[in-house]
């Protein structure tokens, strides 16, 4: 099994207060990883220590290193890393009056990743198949994003992302401002994505760690509680603060 990131003795500084506490953890290749646990414990900060989004805040200090597949992304270009470890956020965020096609292609020009018309319009598509919006899309490619229901300008901005063709996908909380039935949606693409890629997914919710991810990682006031294989964790937590967490005590 190989791994993808890996955080070594990680600790995160917001000026004087330490907010993730000598983290260190490895996250297998083409898995679901969810990171769970209450609010403020960290797991936004953690999750933007992978791709160096983090450091865009001047009041924020890393120290320990986190790596990709073996390789610290403190010696790689941050638009490199970005790159390679691609993110969706909480409330979905496409640019709104840029049609759904630009918002998907926008990355792909900008990073000289396409040598004609022809390879950006099959990469669109490519990318808009794999986020499972194409069917609902593609006789309105060129309607701004903004005409999508939330469900929809999620999956767009999951087609954004893996039309870059991350090697990893970073999502925070990214169904947290939809309804059950978009929610289920988002969360049937996450695991049939994992065939291809390693998703990283942080939830406050435990029965979405449950439903959508092959391991999880218990994080409670900045330290690493548990980690494990998921089966494993809701039947036999180690830690009783997990079990607590789990039975809705804790929180
Ligand atoms: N930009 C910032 N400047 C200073 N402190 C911050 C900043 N962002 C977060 N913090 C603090 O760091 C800690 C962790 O916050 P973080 O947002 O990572 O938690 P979280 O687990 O993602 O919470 P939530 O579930 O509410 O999103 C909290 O105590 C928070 O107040
Ligand atoms: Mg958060």
């Amino acid at each position: 099994m190989r791994v993808a990131i890996e955080t070594v003795n990680l600790s995160i500084y917001y000026g004087q207060n330490c907010v993730i506490k000598n983290v260190s953890l490895k996250i297998p290749e083409k898995v679901v990883f969810a990171i769970m646990g209450p609010s403020g414990c960290g797991k936004s900060t953690l999750l933007r220590s992978f791709n160096r989004l983090l450091e865009l805040n001047p009041n924020a200090r890393v120290e320990g290193d986190v790596r990709l597949y073996g390789r610290s992304v403190y010696d790689m270009n941050p638009i490199e890393v970005r790159r390679k470890i691609g993110m969706v956020f909480q409330h979905p965020n496409p640019f709104p009056h840029m049609s759904i096609f630009d918002n998907v292609a926008l990355g792909l020009k900008l990073n000289g990743l396409v040598k004609s018309k022809k390879e950006l319009r099959e990469i669109v598509e490519w990318a808009l198949k794999r986020a499972a919006l194409w069917d609902e899309v593609k006789d309105r490619l060129h309607e701004p994003a903004s005409a999508l229901s939330g469900g929809q300008q999620q999956r767009l901005c999951i087609a954004r992302a893996l039309a870059m063709k991350p090697d990893v996908l970073l999502m925070d909380e990214p169904t947290a401002s939809l309804d059950p039935v978009a929610t289920e949606k988002i969360e049937d693409l996450i695991y049939e994505l994992k065939e291809e890629y390693t998703i990283v997914i942080v939830t406050h919710s435990p029965a979405q760690a449950a439903r959508v991810s092959n391991y999880v990682a218990f994080l409670y006031l900045g330290e690493l509680v548990e980690v494990g294989k998921t089966e494993r964790v809701f039947e036999k937590p180690e830690s009783e603060l997990t079990e607590r967490y789990l039975t809705g005590r804790v929180g």
